[in-house]
């Protein structure tokens, strides 16, 4: 019997690629809901010839969330069993000079696509959370899911994805008949690795791994590292990163396990910390030069540590985050020297 159809909102960017291609890869038919803000359609292409000739419909719905007219269109026309969100923004400091916008998007655009599924008929929903939901002081490292929801979340952007959470528990709350995953990711990095998807930014990375990709191929001067006086090992903030290979598979596993009544929420992380530090280190060992790096003073509202207790998503969906940091390196390396300038280098800005 063929597999269901997905729904994917967000599926053209960073980690709605890779988890369209592994949705593909297992046998699914996806529809991707994207308005392209952040992203390339040169992607799509990619998803399909990474993805094989056997592979079941890739289908791309260039539409914004917030176009209920569209996305009833979507619906209508492919039936979707499940939908797996996650359009939105998530630039923190954009988030904070621009907050409405970011409700606008990422909260309102919600409620607009849960709107359709009820009105489709669609019961099954996995949503792109975050660590930041767990706010600026998390009283527990490894940090467990209970903890959250917290009152210090720092950024408007993590606020909405609280609001977020508690709208999708309220809406399972009134009806016995959907049932919702809130994956709460910590740190992705890292690219498929092929080399042929992965992340990219425009204009200045606000992360870490994407600019420190950059130093690496020499478009940037140096990384500018932001303390090194934390009570860590080396003095640098410590954090969960997990390969996006991983993270896309803990996107199946969810599916897979998704029941109707309940809102779940998973924690996605390795629950290992590494270093800023020890990141630079590792990629410096894979690109063969050491990269530079300069310390700049703390910023306000970054955490010392944050890493997830990753055992209930163990236990419970069957996954665990197995590739290392150093793979993520060789991955995040790769996808830079065979796209040095992301999705443009091959020059197919008209196709379709
Ligand atoms: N990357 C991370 O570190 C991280 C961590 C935690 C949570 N998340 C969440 O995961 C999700 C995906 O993140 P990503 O890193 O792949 O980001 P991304 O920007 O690469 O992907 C988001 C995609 O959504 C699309 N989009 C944005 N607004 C839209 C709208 N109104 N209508 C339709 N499409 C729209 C963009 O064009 C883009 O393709 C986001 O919800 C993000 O908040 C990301
Ligand atoms: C666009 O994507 C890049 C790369 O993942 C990310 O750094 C940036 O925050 C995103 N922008 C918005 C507005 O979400």
């Amino acid at each position: 019997m063929p597999k269901p159809t997905i729904l994917v909102t967000g599926g053209a960017g960073y980690i709605g690629s890779h988890t369209t291609l592994e949705l593909l890869l297992a046998g699914f038919t996806v529809v991707i809901v994207d308005n392209l803000c952040n992203s390339s359609v040169a992607v799509v292409r990619r998803l399909r010839e990474l993805a094989g000739p056997e592979a079941p419909e890739l289908h791309f719905i260039q539409a914004d969330i917030l176009d209920r007219s569209a996305l009833d269109k979507a619906f209508a026309a492919h039936q979707p069993h499940a939908v797996i969100h996650f359009a939105g923004l998530k630039a923190v400091g954009e988030s904070t000079r621009d907050p409405l916008t970011y409700y606008d998007v990422n909260v309102g655009g919600s409620i607009q696509l849960i709107r359709a599924m009820q009105k489709a008929g669609c019961h099954r929903l996995v949503f792109s959370s975050s660590a930041s939901v767990y706010g600026s002081t998390p009283k527990i490292q490894p940090i467990p899911e209970h903890l959250a929801p917290s009152p210090s979340i720092a950024s408007p952007y993590g606020k909405t994805k609280a609001h977020v959470e508690d709208l999708l528990q309220d809406w399972v709350a009134s009806d016995a008949q959907v049932g919702v995953t809130l994956l709460r990711y910590f740190n992705p990095i890292g690219a498929h690795p092929s080399g042929q998807i992965g992340e990219d930014p425009k204009g200045t990375p606000n992360n870490l791994m994407p600019y420190l990709a950059q130093v690496a191929t020499q478009t940037r001067p140096y990384l500018p590292v932001f303390g090194d006086s934390y009570a860590t090992s080396d003095g640098t903030c410590i954090r969960d990163y997990l390969h996006v290979v991983d993270l896309a598979l803990g996107h199946l596993a969810a599916l897979r396990d998704l029941q109707l009544g309940v809102c779940e929420a998973y924690n996605l992380g390795t629950g290992c910390g590494t270093s800023v530090l020890e990141l630079i280190h590792l990629m410096s060992e894979t690109v063969g030069r050491e990269l530079p790096y300069r310390i700049l003073p703390m910023r306000p509202g970054d955490v010392k540590e944050l890493r997830a207790d990753p055992s209930k998503a163990q236990a419970k969906l069957g996954w665990v985050a197995h590739r290392t940091v150093k793979e993520m390196c060789e991955d995040t390396w790769k996808w830079r020297t065979l796209n040095p300038h992301g999705y443009e280098t091959t020059g197919n800005a008209h196709e379709h």
